[in-house]
This record gives structure tokens, sequence and C-alpha cells, in this order.
């Protein structure tokens, strides 16, 4: 089984691994719901998101056996099975993170469950400090590259594998579907929807950064600074599931004067952009399914 605790997962063998994603499984299973087609990972102050879901069960992450809590403000820490957008799907509400101990095995877990359960494409959101120029706070980001800076140790799939992102070596082609980023441009678009384009880059944190390390992380390239979904993402990419990936813009990271980022502000401008992603997400599922919603 995987070890409840945080860190020590990184010798885990891969019978064990699937034997870890299987019991969580058949636990969900045994409640007789629905099999998902989607999973649906809802970040920071986005877990209202849920409440659009239909027909919803709620199961706590504490009941499922290996799924790590989550001890983050704004993260419920629930797995959900409904139906959005006439598409069924399992929501986890609220991510552990590395920043709480865990291991990035520990956080990949509930994606390959989700995956065990029939989910075969992924869409992640979370909270991220915009790093652009151009970005605003509210506004949303789409993912198309990320940079893993989730030092001391980079984001590693399980041993489930000799597929190349499991390799020291390889590196992996980019995870995020370029159809579905433009179907969702296209949709963002029709419901007036500003939706940015860029690249993630993902800290180990707990802390926000500094007005230095926005600048260093600006001239790398990035648009926008979170602490978490790489590892999911590479988990999904493994699993050979879609993956579209979005960013709640919830404070603009400034270079040039001293300003504070709290929790509480990310968890609201998350909340208050809330409804457009709901709209967004629901407009996407709408186009899978064929069904209006
Ligand atoms: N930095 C890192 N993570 C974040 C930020 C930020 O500025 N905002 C929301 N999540």
């Amino acid at each position: 089984m995987l070890p409840r605790k945080p860190n020590d997962a990184s010798s885990i063998s891969a019978a064990e691994w699937i034997a870890s994603v299987h019991a969580a499984r058949d636990f969900v299973h045994a409640q007789r719901l629905l099999q998902p087609q989607i999973a649906l990972v809802l970040g920071s102050g986005l877990g209202e998101l849920a409440d659009a879901i239909v027909h919803a069960t709620f199961i706590p992450y504490e009941q499922i056996p290996g799924f790590s809590p989550t001890h983050a403000h704004g993260h419920a820490g629930q797995l959900v099975l409904g139906y959005l957008s006439g598409v069924p799907i399992v929501a986890l509400r609220g991510r552990s993170h590395r920043y709480e101990g865990y291991s990035s095995h520990h956080v990949q877990f509930p994606i390959h469950c989700c995956h065990a359960l029939g989910a075969r494409a992924l869409i992640t959101t979370n909270a991220a400090g915009g790093l652009n120029t151009r970005f605003q706070s509210g506004d949303l980001m789409i993912l198309d590259s990320h940079i893993d800076q989730l030092w001391p140790r980079r984001s590693t799939a399980p041993p489930v594998s000799a597929h190349p992102l499991n390799s020291t070596c390889g590196r992996p082609l980019s995870p995020y579907d370029p159809h579905w980023i433009d179907l969702a441009k296209q949709l963002a678009r029709q419901e007036d929807i500003v939706l940015h384009q860029g690249c993630y880059l993902a800290t180990l944190g707990p802390t926000y950064e500094t007005r230095g390390e926005y600048r260093m992380f600006r001239s790398f390239g990035a648009d926008a600074v979170g602490m978490s979904t790489i590892p999911e993402v590479l988990a999904a990419a493994q699993l050979q599931m879609r993956v579209l990936a979005f960013s709640v813009i919830t404070n603009v990271a400034s270079t040039e004067q001293p300003q504070e980022t709290s929790h509480d502000e990310v968890v609201e401008t998350g909340q208050a952009a809330g409804p457009a992603l709901r709209r967004l997400i629901s407009r996407i599922l709408e186009d899978l399914s064929g069904q209006p919603d």
C-alpha cells in the first residue's frame, strides 16, 4: 500500500504502486457510482466549481485508501463524482502540495486513481501569480508549457512503466493538448472571457516570491508562477490522458514596488474568477458531449 506518511513513497515498487491505485479505485467503485470520462482538479479558491456538478457524490479524501489529506486553506479535500454539461466526471476538490511535505508520487496518486476509474482526460486548474506584464488580477491563462522548479526533487513519474517521462534523461514532449487549447481559446472568445496563453512555472513554496525572484522567473520566460500542477500533468501525460490546464491569475507580481501577497487574496480572487472558469470548462465539456448544458 502507498505509505500514508509524506515523503516516503519514493522507494515504492511498481507492483505496490499499482496495488495502491487499485485499492483506491475499488473503494470508489464499491459505492456504485458512475464511470467518469474526465478528471477535473479544482485548485486554490476554485472548489466552488464543484457546485455546478449535478447528481454529485462527495467522498472525503480521508476515506479513500492511499489519498493524502490536504491541509492548504481553500482546498476542501473531496473527490466528487457527478455530471458537468452531461459528461460524467470525477473532480478532485483540492489537492495536496509538495510544500505540505508530500512527495511528487503522493501528489500524483489521485490522478492515477481517476485514470483507473476510467477518466482519459484531465482538466486541471490552479491559482498563480502573474509575471507577464499584460496580465491583470482575475484573468485566466491556459498553459501551453511549463518550467519545473519544484526543487529539491524534480517531479518524476511513479515507477509504473518504461514511458519516456519515467526516464532520468528523457525530455517530455509537451503534455498540453494543442487542439484542446485552440478550442478553449475559441470558446473563451465566444463567451467574452479574457484567456491568455502562456508558460507556468512551479516553485516549491510555500512562501510567495520576493521581487527579485519574480524578476528572475520572468526572465526565465514564465508568464505565471504557482506551487502545483506540474506533477499531476506529468502523471496524466504518462497515462496518455489528454491534458488541459488553466491558471487563475490571483495577483500580479510587481517587480517595481514592494507588495505583499496573501493566501486570503489568492483564495478570494480565485473565487471571484470562478464563474468565468466554470463557464469555460462547461462549454469545453459541452463540446465533448455534443450536448447543451
Ligand atoms: N506565487 C506563487 N504561487 C502563487 C502566487 C504567487 O504569486 N499566487 C498564487 N499562487
